[in-house]
């Protein structure tokens, strides 16, 4: 018996319910997602996800190649899903939406530090990061998180003075005297993405717990 047709048509129904399955339908529920317009609670109209510009999105290069995704997620699982936002890692979960102008989405999968989401909320001084880049250890004793002095450069302090982003160092981590380290376009770039990574912003699909109800 021929079992050519019955074989063509097993081959193709598999194929197609794939590419139904794999391709349509998701693309049919997120391909038109678009960045969402409210208004805030003083009026001001906001767009929300922004592509990011300049120095962030280079920075989003660097967090690539330096291999940052290894070690850091970014995604909020929403509440009863695990802990992250009791650890305060974000104050909402994270949606499709908020990823919109991310390429590469750099989710991560492995969580050896803390998820970094909502970072540039959580900290966004500049100092803390330079000195966490440079070494964790001024900032955070014990961190098992690699140093990357290479992002900086130590020079003498120019005849103008002292620069004012030359990094605070002390004690164990000071320089000789007349030395500075500041930080090179790298990590000037890096922590403006670091500080860009922010989900503050209220989405319907997934509002900000409102402030508790006074209770009478
Ligand atoms: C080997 C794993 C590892 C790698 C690689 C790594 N980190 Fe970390 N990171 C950690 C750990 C552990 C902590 C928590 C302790 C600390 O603050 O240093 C941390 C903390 C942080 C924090 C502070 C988070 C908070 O909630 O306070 C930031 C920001 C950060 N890392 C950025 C980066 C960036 C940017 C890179 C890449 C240049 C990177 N990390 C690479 C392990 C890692």
């Amino acid at each position: 018996m021929n079992y050519g047709p019955l074989l063509f048509l097993g081959i193709l129904f598999t194929l197609a319910s794939s590419w139904v399955g794999l391709v349509l339908m998701p693309n049919r529920q997120l391909g038109a997602l678009t960045a969402n317009t409210s208004t805030n609670d003083t009026g001001v109209v906001v767009v929300y996800p922004q592509p990011r510009h300049g120095e962030a999105q280079q920075g989003a290069e660097h967090y690539r190649s330096l291999g940052c995704v290894y070690c850091h997620s970014q995604q909020v699982r929403p509440e009863g899903f695990g802990s992250d936002i009791e650890r305060g890692w974000g104050r909402r979960r994270t949606v499709s939406r908020d990823y919109l102008y991310d390429k590469p989405v750099m989710l991560g999968t492995s969580r050896t530090g803390p998820d970094l989401t909502n970072i540039g909320e959580r900290q966004s001084s500049h100092d803390w990061h330079y000195s966490h880049l440079y070494n964790p250890q001024i900032t955070s004793k014990g961190s098992v998180m690699p140093p990357y002095p290479f992002l900086f450069e130590k020079r003498r302090v120019p005849a103008s003075g002292p620069s004012s982003d030359a990094l605070k160092l002390s004690g164990e981590f000071a320089v000789e005297d007349g030395w500075e380290v500041v930080p090179r376009p790298q990590a000037r770039q890096l922590v403006e993405y670091l500080r860009s990574l922010k989900t503050t912003v209220d989405l319907p699909e997934a509002p900000l717990p409102k402030a508790a109800a006074v209770e009478e």
